[in-house]
């Protein structure tokens, strides 16, 4: 007999509203995320502006609803003005960031056109590494201004009659990172970001400001930093930044395989501290969290690709994903929208190429990776309200994260549908798993609609370009409800698992 998790589902015990922002993505200049990535002039399936039709198919197929741009630490370095008028005459400068050549081809309008097109929401972040108010104000005026000033009348000039509307902007990027072009002290930083934000909003009072947490929670200044930025910006920002990369070290996949508990840690450890900064300030408002870069990246591998040759469109961190990487970006979503009571955004990074679920060549193909599926099927499915689940059952032992629990899971629910999604992982790596959820209230009578499965004998199965879909989603997982009104599945070791459930016809 299988080892056996249990939870209960009622519709009247919930988290909070899975806000669509969850599953965002992210584009920065590098790389081939832009260049051979979304944008590739000459190439078959390129639109008259010279973007790829097929990577956009993808990306409408993706799901995502939010677009972060440009950077990344390409941001800290960039100066916007390169990137807008007439492209033959746009400079060809050297980003710091990633030692690259970057043409300017492509810039706020291309991108924010783009964007628009694909019914992407824009998150512009402004570069307070080399710059400052003035060039983050501007930028907001050129993007959101109708007209009658030097800047909006600059975007009309150049052909953008209809202002951008750009409702959400980062304020800078990684800045407490020593690596960050501009690096800034926690005391540097938080004065600029006060500063630069309330400028930002002088120009238009309507948008969104997210203010950088620390680049990783293990930081040395993880904790001090987030503290001091948000008593320095709390009356400005609506919303802290976190970031976090995931890998597998010396084979210790069982705590690669629960990634997600650091992840939730890491956010319990923010929100406290946004939370201490609230009530030491008497504040009303809330500071909720954008998590917007996340993903499984292979830094290790990375350390001897860094690009000295200073090329137009290097291959940076073209990581290829796995089943178990897909399980653990799968894993990822559950605890985000297990959060989402404070969690309001979030960017997989990044979109094409770089650490991406797309993938294209040069005058190729394009592809779904692995972790695209997990992506996909939860920004298509988990939506509407989050339910709690406190699962108890099976234990798995863990050197970095102490003992986890082999199921992680999430469930979702649409009060007006009455869909109800269960997202579920089983984390351990041999013997199947037991899920049984006992379902509560107006649940009572519900049906299994499907059972979506990503597993594969081989746990290291990837998809290429001569495979593009060895790994993909098989329905039949073979999940019911029980003569007694529970939900029950046996889950393949290392899975990933979506089961829709509806009322009874
Ligand atoms: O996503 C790749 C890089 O990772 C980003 O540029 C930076 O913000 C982070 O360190």
């Amino acid at each position: 007999m299988p080892h056996t998790a249990r939870f209960t589902v009622d519709p009247e015990v919930s988290v909070g509203e899975v806000d669509p922002r969850l599953y965002g993505s992210f584009v920065e200049h590098m790389g081939r995320c832009v260049y051979t990535g979304i944008y590739e002039p000459g190439h078959p399936a390129a639109d008259a502006a010279g973007f790829r039709t097929d990577v956009a198919e993808l990306v409408r197929e993706l799901g995502t609803g939010l677009v972060r741009y440009p950077g990344g630490n390409f941001v800290s370095g960039y100066h916007w003005e390169d990137g807008v008028g007439p492209a033959s005459e746009r400079p060809r400068r050297l980003d710091l960031a990633w030692r690259s050549i970057e043409t300017n081809q492509v810039g706020t309008n291309e991108f924010l056109t783009w964007a628009r097109e694909l019914g992407l929401d824009p998150m512009m972040a402004v570069n307070l590494g080399t710059r400052g108010i003035d060039a983050a104000r501007a930028l907001v005026e050129y993007c959101n201004q109708p007209g009658g000033t030097a800047w909006s009348d600059l975007r009309v000039k150049h052909g953008y009659t209809a202002p951008h509307d750009v409702k959400l902007w980062c304020l800078g990027n990684e800045m407490d990172g020593p690596w960050q072009t501009g690096h800034k002290t926690a005391t540097e930083y938080g004065r600029l970001a006060a500063e630069t934000g309330k400028a930002m909003r002088q120009v238009d009072p309507s948008i969104e400001l997210v203010a950088c947490g620390s680049s990783n929670a293990e930081m040395p200044t993880f904790g001090t930093w987030e503290r001091e930025i948000l008593e320095q910006t709390y009356d400005e920002i609506d919303y802290l930044s976190l970031h976090a990369y995931y890998e597998e070290f010396d084979g210790d996949r069982a705590s690669f395989l629960a990634s997600g508990a650091h992840m939730d840690q890491y956010i319990r450890d923010v929100v406290a501290t946004a939370d201490h900064v609230r009530a030491a300030r008497r504040a009303k408002k809330h500071i909720r969290l954008s998590f917007d870069e996340w993903n499984v990246w292979y830094a290790a591998r990375f350390v001897g690709e860094r690009n000295l040759e200073t090329a137009e469109t290097p291959r940076l961190i073209e990581d290829t994903y796995s089943v178990t990487d897909a399980v653990v970006v799968g894993s990822l979503i559950i605890t985000l929208l297990r959060n989402a009571d404070r969690v309001a955004i979030a960017c997989l990074a990044q979109l094409v190429n770089v650490i991406a679920p797309i993938r294209s060549e040069p005058g190729g193909p394009s592809w779904r990776q692995t972790i695209f599926h997990p992506f996909a099927q939860a920004a298509r499915f988990a939506t509407g309200t989050v339910l709690r689940t406190d699962v108890t059952g099976s234990l798995i032992d863990t050197q970095r994260h102490g003992e986890v629990s082999a199921l992680d899971t999430v469930v979702t629910y649409e009060e007006e549908s009455g869909a109800l999604t269960v997202l579920a992982v089983h984390r351990g790596q041999d013997e199947p798993l037991r899920l049984r959820a006992a379902l509560r209230g107006p649940l009572a009578g519900y049906r299994v609609v499907e059972h979506l499965v990503l597993a594969d004998q081989d746990p290291d199965a990837v998809n290429t370009e001569a495979q593009p879909d060895r790994v993909t989603p098989r329905a039949g997982g073979g999940a019911e409800v029980t003569a007694d009104g529970a939900l029950e599945a046996e889950l393949a070791p290392v899975s990933w698992n979506v089961i829709r459930l509806a009322p009874a016809e």
